[in-house]
């Protein structure tokens, strides 16, 4: 059975002090929400923030993880943070997200070389995938997550390729209340995600990978995803930044989790 897993993305939101109030708002109701080990929290916060936020996580069940990072270890890449800097401090790390994809050039060839840093310094990899509005109006959905997967999972082994989530997100869902129905992206996880996965890897190990659900993720719809058998979670964007949304949505995760044991 699959842990679900649920992790927060609050992209270039919040000031150092603003982090710290925030956690400090979630911290004992996902602490106790957490405390089973029926679900998996993670928050990830902007690098800035991300010492103070793993600083305040630390003793509880909760974990923390970055958005992004670059392959290298060290050197003159300015602007730049590395595996090596990360995995002292967190445990996961958000790779491909569609806003890297879209904004800072990111490929799927880039994704892998990042999926490969991490997993090689113990950071485990969300990787985002997912179609826009365009691909998914033209029926390419199927082609384009199939993609993406093969992209970010190049040349890695059975054993790695478990160890790794990945975020379904629909990039036309994210940040526009308009959300993927629980149905639909149950379908693209269970067909195309997973059948990809089982190409390579063979079903037990498709099986066995956490695929998340993400994109325009509330309180209000998030009972929809996580009454779907291949939807194993949610990476949220706007609805982790207010705490009471947040704590909503882990709880919601918890009780998919008792009714699925
Ligand atoms: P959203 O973002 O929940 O604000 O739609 C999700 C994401 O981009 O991870």
């Amino acid at each position: 059975m699959r842990t679900p897993i649920v992790a927060g993305n609050w992209k270039m939101n919040k000031t150092l002090a603003e982090a710290r109030e925030l956690v400090a708002a979630l911290r004992a109701e996902l602490t106790r929400i957490a405390a089973e080990g029926t679900v998996q929290i993670v928050l990830c916060p902007p690098f800035i923030s991300l010492p103070q936020v793993a600083e305040m996580v630390k003793g509880t069940p909760l974990h923390a993880g970055a958005q992004n990072m670059f392959w290298e270890v060290k050197g003159a890449y300015t602007g730049e943070i590395a595996p090596t800097m990360l995995n002292e401090l967190c445990d996961y790390v958000i790779l491909g997200h569609s806003e890297r994809r879209q904004y800072f050039g990111e490929t799927d060839e880039t994704v892998n070389k990042k999926v490969k840093a991490a997993l090689a310094h113990h950071l485990k990899p969300i990787v985002c995938v997912g179609e826009n509005l365009a691909q998914n109006e033209a029926g390419q959905t199927q082609a384009v997550v199939s993609t993406q997967v093969r992209g970010a999972f190049k040349d890695l082994a059975r054993d790695d390729a478990a160890s790794i989530v990945v975020a379904y997100e629909p990039v036309w869902a994210i940040g526009t209340g308009k959300a993927a129905s629980g149905a639909g992206a149950n379908a693209v996880i269970g067909l195309h995600i997973r059948g990809t996965l089982a190409e390579l890897y063979g079903e037990a190990t498709a099986q066995a990978i956490r695929v998340q659900y993400g994109g325009s993720v509330t309180p209000k719809n998030v009972a929809e995803f996580f009454t779907q058998p291949d939807i194993d979670g949610a990476l949220v964007g706007g609805a982790s930044l207010v705490a009471a949304d947040f704590i909503a949505i882990a709880q919601a995760a918890r009780e998919r989790a008792l009714r699925a044991a």
